[in-house]
């Protein structure tokens, strides 16, 4: 047995897609297990850019499959769109597999998710409009439909018409706007069960028969752990379960069975949508990152809010995800920076704090402490080998782990499957923790 999670460890946008897709060609099985079409991971392979939403970045690897796990939210039209694009550029997508246990979302959850979000004006969340928390929230009601409702058009139609009548007259009565029409959804929906319908299937079965033959199992994480559900900045976070813990929850395996958690580490700190972000630089550094780094929305094409390295949080996700190593990616964007800031502390009102605060006050209203490191000038996308990193950004690395006291496993340079550094220390203190893997190099 032998699975690994990758996960975001800040707001989102992280890289995973792209961590995923570089170690999805040693597995067997790739798993995603929360969210839905609010994750957009872009993956770069050779001059073609794909942005995946909901199918698992590891479909780009031919040979293995994909699951759409229990734990996701599945839009069919986006699905099948995706499916669409895809086999357009000649990417084999038999090897998906869906979970009949995955949520529908259904076009009043989207309008919910909108007109809710217009309501809150100046309070918004700064959702995708994807309807993803009013889809989360009948899931939570047990008043949701399940893609395995797709296969018995009778128990869809009656739970289309329950649900359809209470949301169409809160669509009305509270938000004033026009009903949605019963016959146009059903149909629609049978359509997509015609094009869905066989891939679902009980991925909770396949994922632990995968693990009890020892084949290669990777979890791919969608969103950040500051975007969870119960542990990120709520209510400014997504409605699902983005930790090591929602992997058991969200796939329906047992946590002795996780061998392996890898936090995704942007070298600098995005964020998309409303929420405190204390090391949020509005000014020249901020923009020199957003345009460097092309800091801009997979999903919704936003501009991402850019700052420094905010080691507060990853030492927080950290402790809620118990990672092994942590990958920092786009390491590239902070050369010719002529100083980069981490951040270490935080004070509110003469207080220090050397953990995440919890109460959301203090994370709103606090000045971030930094410690602060000389950049370097030399572009470092072609660099292949930690030794070859200018001294300063080995500096960056280094300082990083001493803070966070995680090993950094991997550094990525460029989006391209290539553009990536292996280091050892993280590989031997995987033999000293967990028993010998040689599957991760690559
Ligand atoms: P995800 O949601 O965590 O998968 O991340 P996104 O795909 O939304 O955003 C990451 C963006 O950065 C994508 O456009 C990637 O192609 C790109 N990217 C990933 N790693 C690197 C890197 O090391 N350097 C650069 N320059 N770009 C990267
Ligand atoms: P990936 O997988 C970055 C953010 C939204 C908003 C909040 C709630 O690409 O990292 P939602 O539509 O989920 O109800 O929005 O969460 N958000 C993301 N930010 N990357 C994502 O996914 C995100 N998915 C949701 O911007 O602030
Ligand atoms: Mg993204």
């Amino acid at each position: 047995m032998s699975s690994i999670a990758i996960l975001g460890f800040q707001w989102g946008d992280e890289g995973k897609g792209r961590i995923v897709d570089l170690l999805s060609g040693r597995v067997d099985l790739v798993v995603r297990f929360q969210g839905g079409n609010n994750a957009g991971h872009t993956v770069i392979k050779g001059d073609e850019v794909f942005k995946l939403h909901l199918i698992p970045s590891g479909i780009l690897n031919p040979g293995v499959k994909c699951i759409i796990g229990d734990g996701v939210v599945v839009n069919p039209a986006v699905l099948i769109d995706e499916l669409d694009d895809l086999k357009g550029k000649n990417i084999n997508t038999e090897n998906l597999r869906i979970s009949g246990k995955a949520h529908l979302v259904m076009p009043y959850h989207i309008i919910l998710d909108k007109a809710r979000e217009h309501r809150l004006g100046k309070y918004n969340i700064g959702t995708t409009h994807k309807g993803i928390g009013p889809v989360y929230t009948d899931k939570a009601a047990r008043s949701g439909i399940r893609t395995q409702d797709l296969l018995d058009r009778e128990i869809f139609r009656t739970k289309l018409e329950e649900e359809l009548s209470l949301k169409n007259s809160i669509i009305e009565k509270v938000y004033g706007l026009e009903p949605l029409d019963i016959e146009e959804i059903y149909e629609d929906y049978m359509l997509y069960s015609e094009r869905i319908g066989k891939y679902i299937t009980d991925t909770t079965l396949m994922v632990n028969q995968y693990l009890d033959n020892n084949r290669e199992v990777l979890f791919e994480g969608a969103q950040g752990t500051m975007l969870d559900i119960d542990q990120g900045t709520y209510p400014y976070v997504t409605s699902s379960s983005t930790t090591s813990g929602g992997v058991c929850i969200g796939a329906g395996i047992g946590p002795g069975r996780l061998d392996e958690v890898i936090g995704v580490v942007k070298a600098y700190t995005t964020r998309v949508g409303s929420g405190p972000f204390p090391t949020e630089e509005k000014g020249y550094t901020g923009e020199f990152l957003r345009k460097k780094g092309n800091e801009y929305g997979t999903t919704t094409g936003r501009a991402r809010r850019c700052g420094w390295l905010d080691a507060m949080i990853l030492k927080y996700s950290a402790m809620i995800n118990y990672p092994d190593s942590i990958v920092i990616t786009k390491l590239d964007i902070l050369s010719g920076l002529d100083s980069l800031k981490i951040c270490t502390g935080y004070e509110y009102k003469g207080k220090k704090y050397s953990d995440l605060p919890y109460h959301q006050t203090v994370l709103h209203k606090c000045r971030p402490e930094y410690i602060e490191i000389e950049g370097w000038k030399d572009e470092i996308a072609g660099v292949k080998n930690y030794e070859d990193l200018p001294e300063q950004a080995k500096k960056y690395i280094e300082v990083i782990e001493q803070v966070v006291k995680i090993p950094v496993s991997m550094i990525s340079v460029g989006p391209e499957r290539s553009q990536i550094i292996i280091r050892d220390r993280s590989l031997k203190r995987r033999l000293f923790r967990r028993g010998s893997r040689s599957t991760l190099i690559v």
